[in-house]
């Protein structure tokens, strides 16, 4: 495969409402990222993707659009936007932004006028019908909505206030493709898409045999058409990359959105690590087998690492330790996705360790996935206390609590009360504290940027993996033709010796990176969450 911009980038995920806010309102705007460039291209990192900006009345943090060319007030201004893609091209940073064309907010004026008569000419901008069928919305209930004004139903797969977009209309199309060729001139660098491959609905939208399979609706014949369409008319026109968000895929269904030679994606979130972890709980030989399975997999096109997003609870939290060994937990998370095949994204606060929040009541969230998984619960008769707690730990909210800046008021994210509580544990985690000790999460972050900048193979280089089916080490190599490096994690509380095959622990060793200083013998015990890089030399 070529080597292109997007493979070499370290891309930084940006939560607005949850950055910083300079104007005291208690959410995070524009102006407030501005103040934090400098920040960003210290960390090492080389893309910004921004969650949603434009204007919306928020009922799915911004994923509910109802102008997509206009910026939310409450982050700010277009002028403030300009400064900001000025500001992070001077300093040789580049910026992609999300675009959310499987559905709008039901205050888009499209759906407005499609919603106000059956003969509206942009009735047909949505899916109607006139009565339901059985499938049901991917936060909670059924998937379609009724409108009393002109007695049918409308489509949403999430909250009812986002109605899904027909894109078997040629009108909707060509309306989107304007739009993308509207930022893309203003000189953006990409789009993350979200749920990309939920746009081709199938022909005549049947009664799902299980209403919970999401196969039903992802992945439906026409998509791989429709994607080369928008990329010929649109994406191919300018150099830029794209990367969809594919949920429900295996490695043989993901391969054709983004091998090169098919001209639709650059590359892919999917998620069945996650989905498997989550599901069975934390197993280490289950995410190796599943981090091989993608790389062979996906071979020939490229794949994305990820630990976190503003989807799931914090990295921290979920894979590693938040308690005794945070810190090296954090640095050890990081240096996995750093290292690991494809092009590492991190969500912000994963640079300082930010950990998950528990608030005490339900009124407390703001997540509506939960919000509504939650209600739907109770009405079937769960029992509030225990449900409220089986939800937190999945809760999106973890993830999007305000960024630690520092031990200050609002941990220094607003001078006003910020729209979704602090963790309280930003007196010992924030970024001033971090940048304050050679030793830090954050510190050890640049370090990494850095070591992954000036490695070849890292980016590069072919993955190995040893020692498979040990539960508390995860060992590979990523070696080019003259530059083996060699990665040594253990994600468990307690020492592990590490027993290299031969081939690999013959070699004399370069230390390149670690979390923890490692013992001056170079010994291969490894304390708890201890990572290790290293140059195998010949
Ligand atoms: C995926 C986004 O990441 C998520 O936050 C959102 O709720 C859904 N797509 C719907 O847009």
């Amino acid at each position: 495969m070529e080597r292109n911009w997007w493979q070499e980038a370290v891309i930084y995920q940006i939560y607005p409402r949850s950055f910083r806010d300079s104007n005291g309102d208690g959410i995070g705007d524009l102006p407030g990222i501005i103040e934090k460039l400098d920040y960003l291209r210290e960390l090492g990192v080389d893309v910004i993707w921004l969650n949603p900006i434009y204007s919306s009345p928020n009922d799915d943090g911004g994923y509910d659009i109802s102008d997509y060319q206009a910026i939310n007030p409450a982050f700010g201004s277009m002028a403030d936007w300009e400064a900001l893609l000025e500001g992070l091209h001077q300093r040789g940073m580049k910026l992609v932004m999300d675009l959310v064309v499987n559905h709008t907010s039901d205050e888009h004026p499209w759906f407005v006028a499609s919603r106000s008569s059956r003969t509206n000419p942009q009735r047909d901008f949505y899916i109607w019908r006139p009565a339901p069928n059985n499938w049901r919305s991917l936060f909670a209930g059924p998937a379609w909505a009724h409108d009393d004004a002109t007695g049918e139903y409308y489509l949403h797969l999430f909250s009812r206030k986002m109605p899904e977009l027909n894109w078997a209309n040629p009108d909707v199309r060509r309306a989107i493709y304007d739009m993308m060729h509207w930022w893309l001139r203003k000189g953006i660098d990409g789009f993350r898409m979200d749920v990309i491959n939920l746009l081709v609905k199938p022909e005549g939208l049947p009664d799902a045999p299980d209403p919970t399979d999401r196969n039903v609706f992802f992945n439906q014949p026409g998509i791989h058409e429709l994607l080369q369409e928008m990329n010929r008319e649109v994406l191919s026109k300018y150099d830029i990359f794209t990367v969809g968000e594919i949920p429900a895929v295996t490695p043989a269904t993901a391969r054709p959105y983004v091998s090169a030679d098919r001209h639709e994606l650059n590359m892919l979130f999917q998620f069945e690590h996650f989905e498997t972890i989550d599901r069975d709980g934390w197993d280490l030989p289950t995410f190796k087998r599943l981090q091989r399975k993608w790389y062979e997999g996906l071979a020939g096109a490229w794949n994305s690492q990820f630990i976190g997003n503003h989807d799931g609870p914090r990295a921290v939290s979920r894979l590693g330790d938040d308690g005794e060994h945070r810190v090296s937990a954090a640095k050890l998370l990081g240096t996995m996705n750093l290292t690991l095949p494809g092009t590492p994204y991190i969500y912000q606060g994963d640079e300082i360790g930010m950990t998950n929040v528990s608030y005490p009541s339900i009124d407390d969230y703001r997540d509506i996935q939960m919000v509504s998984r939650y209600r739907e619960a109770v009405a079937n008769g769960a029992e509030p206390e225990a449900l409220l707690r089986s939800l937190q730990p999945t809760s999106r909210d973890n993830a999007r609590t305000p960024f630690q800046w520092s031990a200050g008021p609002n941990a220094g994210f607003s001078s006003a009360t910020p729209w979704l509580p602090v963790n309280p544990r930003f007196t010992a985690i924030n970024l001033a504290a971090d940048l304050a000790s050679p030793d830090s999460v954050c510190r050890y972050y640049q370090r990494l940027t850095r070591l992954r900048r000036s490695t070849p193979a890292l980016i590069y280089g072919d993955y190995r993996p040893y020692l498979e089916a040990d539960p508390h080490l995860y060992v590979y190599e990523r070696s080019l033709p003259g530059e083996r490096v060699l990665v040594l994690l253990n994600l468990s509380g307690e020492n592990h010796r590490v027993a290299l095959p031969q081939g690999v622990g013959d070699q004399r060793r370069e230390l390149l990176l670690a979390n923890v200083a490692p013992p001056a013998d170079g010994e291969l015990e490894l304390s708890p969450w201890e990572a290790r890089i290293y140059r195998l030399c010949e």
